[in-house]
């Protein structure tokens, strides 16, 4: 990443209501899973609605590491072809910037039987184990080895079996998914994770020839096929984005409509945004947000699919700073994700933690402008978010955290009439 990029800093002017039309893109996590899945074929697999953002940059050296191709073939398209695999380990330091990274494990051990990677990157938001991961592929009759350098998984033949996932993790059943459809055999992942990211790279695996069923459910059956062709998908919409352009608007007391976007994958943040007065209209792809009266104060518990996402949850705490009355948050996917809270209270909001993954909010408290420094993606896009509310200007550092996930989120804001600039 350029150094120039590690310096800019968004500058807002907080107090406008923002109100337009904006077009979401495709999903960061949905395309980072089908850039892995195109390790698995030896042919061209081309990815429409990609979002131009630096975690696709990222994956894409990952992949070119691997001896795979990856161009832009369009507005938004990629086109990848992993005919020649040229290594089964990535490149150790761009696997460490991201985690989505660690997504080439399951794909190169079903393609080659044996698969390397150094320890992936990412945000610094809790424990993030992986042994969902490795106690996949040994489901599958991998030998597994850990070391602090080096996760390794070798198979001289994977075979299907039933695994049971301690947890529901998204990037460990996305893993074991890819691990297994060329297996010899049935595979069934139970207590899989349910998450639209999953059930995308189950539909372009199935573009690819693989027989995947119930994807999106917690129990997901893999009948192992032959081999995998190329295949054309386009990437289903970011339902992140979608939701942080939701409150950007009704947090200032705006409206949007949002096109491009997939409602049914957003229940779990819809219903809370109702609760809190939001008025919510959808018709097909597009969604219309406006805020109605006062914003209400709610009880949120961010959960696996379907429930509310934690990657929401920042953005939501910001909302529920301007809402009328005592809400409580509890983060429940991640066990310390809410280092941004500091950061609010020194912008006027009142908010009390209990221990790393409960807050309590009380509110409205207006907002003041402040010199702020982005953590992570989600509490970066929070941090917009509280610099669009408040009074005076706001500053957001460290921004490449934003870029990873959002493509042009200041323009894009900009065009519903926010007062924000890079610097
Ligand atoms: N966990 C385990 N063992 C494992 C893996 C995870 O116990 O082997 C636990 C973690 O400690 C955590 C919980 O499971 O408490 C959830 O982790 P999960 O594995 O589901 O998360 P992930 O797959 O690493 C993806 C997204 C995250 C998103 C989470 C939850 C990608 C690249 N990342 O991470 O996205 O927050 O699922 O939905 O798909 C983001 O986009 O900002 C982001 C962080």
């Amino acid at each position: 990443m350029a150094l120039n990029l590690r310096e800019q800093t968004f500058v807002l002017e907080g107090g406008k209501r923002l109100s337009g039309s904006v077009q979401v893109g495709g999903s960061k996590n949905a395309t980072l899973g089908a850039m892995a899945a195109a390790l698995l074929v030896p042919g061209d697999c081309f990815l429409e609605n990609v979002p131009v953002i630096d975690d696709v940059e990222q994956m894409a050296l990952v992949l070119r590491s691997l001896g795979c191709d990856v161009e832009w073939a369009g507005d938004h398209t990629l086109r990848l072809n992993a005919t020649e695999i040229t290594s089964s380990c990535p490149d150790r330091e761009i696997v460490g910037t991201l985690r989505g990274s660690f997504l080439v494990m399951g794909a190169l051990l079903g393609r080659l039987g044996e698969a390397a990677c150094p320890p992936p990157g990412g945000d610094i938001i809790g424990g993030r184990p992986i042994d969902v991961h490795l106690a996949g592929f040994r489901a599958l009759g991998a030998v597994t080895e850990v070391s602090q350098e080096m996760f390794r998984a070798k198979a001289p033949e994977l075979r299907g079996a039933t695994f049971f996932a301690d947890y529901p993790s998204v990037l460990g059943t996305q893993n074991t998914m890819m691990a297994a459809v060329c297996a010899k055999g049935t595979s069934t992942i139970v207590n899989a994770a349910a998450e639209p990211e999953v059930q995308s790279l189950a539909a372009i695996l199935n573009e690819m020839g693989a027989d995947i069923t119930s994807a999106g459910t917690n129990t997901i059956t893999i009948n192992g096929v032959e081999r995998l062709h190329g295949a054309r998908f386009r990437i289903i919409p970011d339902r992140l984005e979608a939701g942080t352009f939701a409150i950007a608007a009704v947090i200032t007391g705006g409206e949007a409509e949002l096109r491009g976007v997939e409602p049914d994958h957003m229940q779990g943040f819809l219903a809370k945004l109702r609760q809190a007065g939001v008025d919510v209209q959808t018709s097909g792809d597009v969604m219309r947000v406006s805020a109605g009266g006062e914003l209400q104060a709610l009880t949120l518990q961010a959960l696996p699919y379907p429930g509310f996402p934690t990657d929401l949850q920042a953005p939501m705490a910001v909302l529920l700073t301007q809402a009328q009355g005592v809400s409580t948050v509890h983060e429940r996917v991640f066990d310390n994700r809410l280092g941004y809270i500091s950061d609010l209270r020194k912008m006027g909001a009142e908010i009390v933690t209990t221990g790393t993954t409960a807050a309590i909010i009380t509110g409205p408290t207006p907002l003041s402008g402040s010199a702020l420094k982005a953590l992570d993606v989600r509490a970066g896009a929070a941090f917009i978010l509280a610099g669009l509310a408040a009074n005076g200007r706001t500053t957001v550092s460290d921004i490449y955290h934003v870029d990873r996930g959002y493509e042009r989120i200041d323009e894009k804001l900009r065009s519903l009439g926010a007062d924000i600039e890079r610097a």
